[in-house]
């Protein structure tokens, strides 16, 4: 890629970020794609326990009381992500076709399907099928939120515009345990109902602020659509469709599409060609990276831990459980704050080594323990707490602002569906095989405890894939990120990104001189 011509657009966002408010509150506001994500993923492991649910829906057991079979549950548990990991895949050619703007509010289509059937079901079939539907649409924003706010966000703020959607599927995850726990012991079907249809309100949120939105400029270019493409750039940095850094801006991503236009049309075999810009690389990296969030375990507190706190001897799960949400929540604000100081590679780094370190604690702990020891029960719950505190401000937001970033234009959609259907492959398989492993009974591992050396040796793995596999991509814009994948390695990507930055400025100063 011809490095010059990259940098000419360079010095705005660096020289003029007031300017750009308009496309920081555009792409927050996108941001709020995340509460179907996490809401939808959340509300499930309440609403199975509520007992009109389980009158509804299950069957009587010899002792009077109503439930489903291990089977049915774990259909209509894991089904969701059977559901997503598709809607990840499609979300690259619906971003393609219908562009990232009309693709969210179709997404919210597919989702509100989904809530209606499951709202109006009353038999398992129906409310699997709604399920399937529901994670469809939430598969297709997780591709397409991530993918609209990493082209529209100005680059200086650009990771802590996609952490955003992180912090809103933490704030999802929690508002369904707080909604679950409202609504659990109406005596009937209103019970599930209003949990499950409250979902229809972030829906039509989404879609309305969608509505008002522009589409993104990147995707306009690429579809020959120059006045739109500028009408959508002056939007995004406050100034005419006309105005010199609404052009450069512009500029900057032509060059960087020509550059992929000349290597042709992509398919998803493309995603893993070898290359000079090192895209077999680049989508590889995508991949690990979200299956190591996956692999982090942070789903089996969120799917299992109430279980897991009750199996421990823990007075009061439900509260533990509301805390690490809280802790969730809350530990995601400083990781937003961190991706544009710490940068993203050094975060990642101390989030696996944190992580490793409690983990290992927790089960040695756990272990050891017996369930009456009241201060060893301290001890793990604060370790759980400080766990999830570190994945909320490092590996959370981080993997999705990176499945944002790295993947160069031409194949940036179909690598990001790979890779977010890769995390969706893995946390199904979690999700799926955490009970085995951890459950005692015929045919179960009966790990307990010991389940966290299992999490804690794929966090030691995360830092080495995240050491080797990650480079610092800081400040820098999408085009930028492609000169260094094509002139560093993950291990020199700090200086290299230190040099284009400093370039930045140069130029930014030059231009600056130039006005004055
Ligand atoms: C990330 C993960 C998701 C998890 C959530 C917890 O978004 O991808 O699986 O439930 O963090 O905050």
């Amino acid at each position: 890629m011809p490095g010059g011509a990259v940098m000419t657009g360079d010095g705005i966002g660096a020289n003029a970020p007031r300017s750009k408010l308009a496309g920081i509150l555009i792409c927050s506001f996108a941001a709020f794609g995340g509460i179907l994500f996490g809401y939808d993923t959340g509300t499930i492991s309440g609403i199975q326990g509520m007992s009109d649910w389980l009158r509804t829906f299950g069957h009587q057991q010899p002792d009077g009381s109503y439930g489903i079979t291990s089977s049915q549950q774990s259909l209509v548990v894991s089904i969701l992500s059977a559901g997503t990991f598709f809607g990840a895949l499609f979300g690259a050619p619906v971003g393609d076709i219908l562009g990232r703007r009309m693709g969210i509010i179709f997404s919210c289509l597919v989702f509100s399907i989904g809530v209606a059937m499951q709202t109006a079901s009353t038999g398992i079939p129906l409310f699997v099928v709604g399920r399937v539907f529901a994670g469809l649409g939430v598969g297709l924003v997780s591709t397409l939120v991530p993918m609209y706010q990493s082209e529209c966000a100005p680059k200086w703020i650009r990771g802590a515009v996609v952490a955003l959607y992180q912090f809103a599927i933490t704030i999802g995850i929690l508002l369904a345990a707080i909604f679950n726990n409202a609504t659990k012991d109406r005596p009937n079907h209103s019970s599930y109902r209003i949990p499950v249809a409250i979902q229809f309100i972030w829906a039509f949120i989404l879609v309305v602020g969608m509505f008002f939105l522009p589409e993104s400029p990147r995707w306009l270019v690429k579809r020959h659509r120059d006045a739109d493409a500028a009408r959508a750039m002056s939007r995004l940095v406050s100034s005419s469709p006309d105005a010199p850094e609404v052009q450069l801006e512009l500029d900057e991503v032509r060059v960087a599409l020509k550059h992929e236009e000349e290597l042709g049309e992509s398919s998803y075999l493309d995603c893993f060609r070898s290359s000079d810009n090192k895209i077999r690389f680049r989508t590889l990296t995508g991949i690990f990276l979200q299956a190591f969030q996956q692999l982090t375990g942070i789903n089996f507190i969120f799917y299992y831990g109430t279980t897991y706190f009750k199996q421990a001897g823990i007075q009061n799960p439900f509260l533990i459980q509301i805390a690490t949400n809280v802790v969730n929540v809350g530990m995601t604000i400083p990781g937003i704050y961190g991706v544009e100081r710490a940068g993203r590679r050094s975060l990642l780094l101390i989030g696996a080594a944190g992580m490793c370190l409690c983990e290992f604690l927790v089960a040695i702990i756990g272990v050891t323990i017996s369930t009456d020891n009241q201060s060893g029960q301290r001890a793990l719950i604060a370790l759980v707490c400080i766990y999830v505190a570190f994945f909320a401000s490092t590996w959370g937001p981080i993997a999705w602002v990176l499945t944002g970033e790295i993947f160069p234009l031409n194949v940036r959609a179909k690598a990001m569906s790979l890779a977010t259907a890769s995390n969706w492959l893995w946390n199904f398989g979690i999700g799926y095989a955490t009970p085995y492993l951890v459950n005692s009974g015929a045919g179960n591992a009966n790990l307990g405890s010991r389940v966290f050396f299992i999490w804690g040796s794929c966090c030691f793995a995360c830092f080495a894939f995240a050491f080797f596999c990650v480079p610092e991509t800081k400040g820098l814009s999408l085009e930028q990120i492609d000169l260094l994948y094509l002139n560093s390695t993950p291990l020199t990507s700090v200086a290299y990104r230190n040099k284009l930055i400093a370039e930045n400025s140069r130029v930014a100063d030059a231009l600056g001189d130039r006005k004055d």
